[in-house]
């Protein structure tokens, strides 16, 4: 190893062109990667999708990866293994912490656009590796970094003051109000768990007027987008999606992880017949604008699709399209690609293929935007997406909303 123990990882980011401000160049440079992995890693068990199997410092890959470009998995179930298929002890179902995969690490730092004299609020300190790299460039002092569960923020500790760093460590849920932060306003602040559906309010509320959020966020089955919002001076935050992050869930905001079948119940009473205009099939269409506007008009929805037969390539055939969400709510759609009506079943409190259809109209008359063109506003209100500029929300004229004018008129 060279002196610069982050050597390889540096090369190899700067060699796909992701590493390019030369103050991340420097910290990833000196940083150790390898002191802020835990002696167990988890990783996906290939044969048993679903699963995460524990890999040991024995095994020659531990020492490996710490070096390449991968997340890890440090924690599993919320620190409690529930085992594998068949009795594996240690194996776990869900990933609760990782130490993230260094170029998204690289793409989000560079994104904070973070420079010295900076305070940044660091939320999910994981194993303190991301920490210990803003101490390395801001100093340790002007680092807060918050961590909910209380084993990891220990470890986390001990890895940085064992790098060298002494940052503010706090143990907290930091959806909420933190306390411990210390005085005064972050210039700064960069998630390292994805905020679902909602931005927390009191980020915004702790970040100076002009200073920048930078978070993983996700809605819906889309896998995590990366925000970056800049905070005004009437309290609010918006800003627009700059790139793909998917990320592990904030531990507050985890979604209901019940499948479609295990929602639907064919024989409730109250089933109604009816007919619908749309397709039901585009719930499954991938266009990421879409899933985006989908996700957020028509929030903890999940669907599945079942071909009527596998001679048919996708999108060609007959299919039921089954659409559910948690609060007892489901419905199918029988797509045949002959009709122009499409003939439905729905029971429950939402009126799911109502809400679909408004989505898509919404998404279709802002002109089908993809991500690049969709942003965030965050106010004390919630989290309302809008496509252009923050003047075209999404959903408010349904919703009832009064659409705000936040930059002037567009
Ligand atoms: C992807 S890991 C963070 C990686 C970390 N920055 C690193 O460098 O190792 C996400 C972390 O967020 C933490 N977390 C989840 N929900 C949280 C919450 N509500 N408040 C604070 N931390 C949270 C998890 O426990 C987990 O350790």
């Amino acid at each position: 190893m060279t002196a610069y123990p982050g050597a390889l990882l540096a090369q190899t980011l700067t060699s796909t062109g992701q590493l390019i401000d030369p103050l991340w160049h420097r910290a990833l440079l000196s940083v150790n990667r390898a002191e802020f992995i835990p002696d167990t890693v988890w990783v996906t068990a290939r044969d048993h999708p679903g699963y995460f199997r524990p890999v040991t410092r024995e095994d020659p890959d531990h020492a490996r990866w710490a070096h390449q470009d991968y997340a890890l998995a440090v924690q599993v179930d919320d620190g409690t293994p529930v085992g594998g298929p068949n009795g594996e002890p240690g194996w776990g179902r869900l990933r609760t912490s990782s130490i993230s995969q260094p170029s998204l690490v690289v793409d989000m730092l560079q994104a904070l656009d973070a420079q010295e004299g900076h305070r940044v609020l660091e939320i999910g300190t994981g194993t303190g590796y991301n920490a210990a790299l803003l101490c390395q460039v801001l100093g340790e002092g002007s680092v807060v970094s918050v961590e909910v569960d209380e084993a990891l923020a220990e470890t986390a500790v001990k890895n940085l003051a064992q790098a060298g760093y002494h940052p503010t460590v706090v143990t907290a849920d930091a959806t909420g109000a933190t306390e411990g932060v210390g005085e005064g306003l972050f210039d700064r602040v960069l998630s390292t768990v994805a905020a679902r559906g909602e931005v927390p309010l009191p980020w915004v509320e702790q970040t100076h007027q002009y200073g920048i959020i930078v978070t993983p966020f996700e809605v819906g089955n889309t896998p995590g987008v990366l925000l970056k919002l800049r905070v005004h001076g009437d309290g609010t935050a918006s800003g627009h999606f700059i790139g793909d992050a998917p990320f592990m869930t904030l531990r507050s905001q985890r979604p209901d992880t019940r499948r479609v079948r295990e929602l639907v119940d064919e024989d409730a009473p109250g089933v109604t017949d009816g007919l619908i205009g749309l397709n039901p099939r585009v719930v499954a269409h991938r266009h990421q604008g879409w899933q985006l506007v989908l996700g957020h008009l028509v929030p903890d929805l999940r669907y599945a699709v079942y071909e009527a037969s596998e001679h048919h390539p996708e999108w060609t055939g007959e299919a039921t399209v089954y659409v559910a969400t948690p609060d007892g709510s489901w419905a199918l759609g029988e797509y045949t690609p002959a009709d122009g009506m499409y003939e439905t079943r729905q029971v429950g409190p939402r009126a799911l293929w109502a809400e679909i259809t408004a989505a898509w109209d919404e998404w279709v008359t802002h002109g089908s935007p993809g991500r690049d063109l969709l942003g965030v506003t965050v106010d004390e209100e919630g989290t309302h997406l809008w496509a252009g500029n923050p003047v075209a929300e999404l959903g408010s004229v349904r919703r009832g909303r009064r659409r705000r004018r936040l930059f002037g008129s567009s």
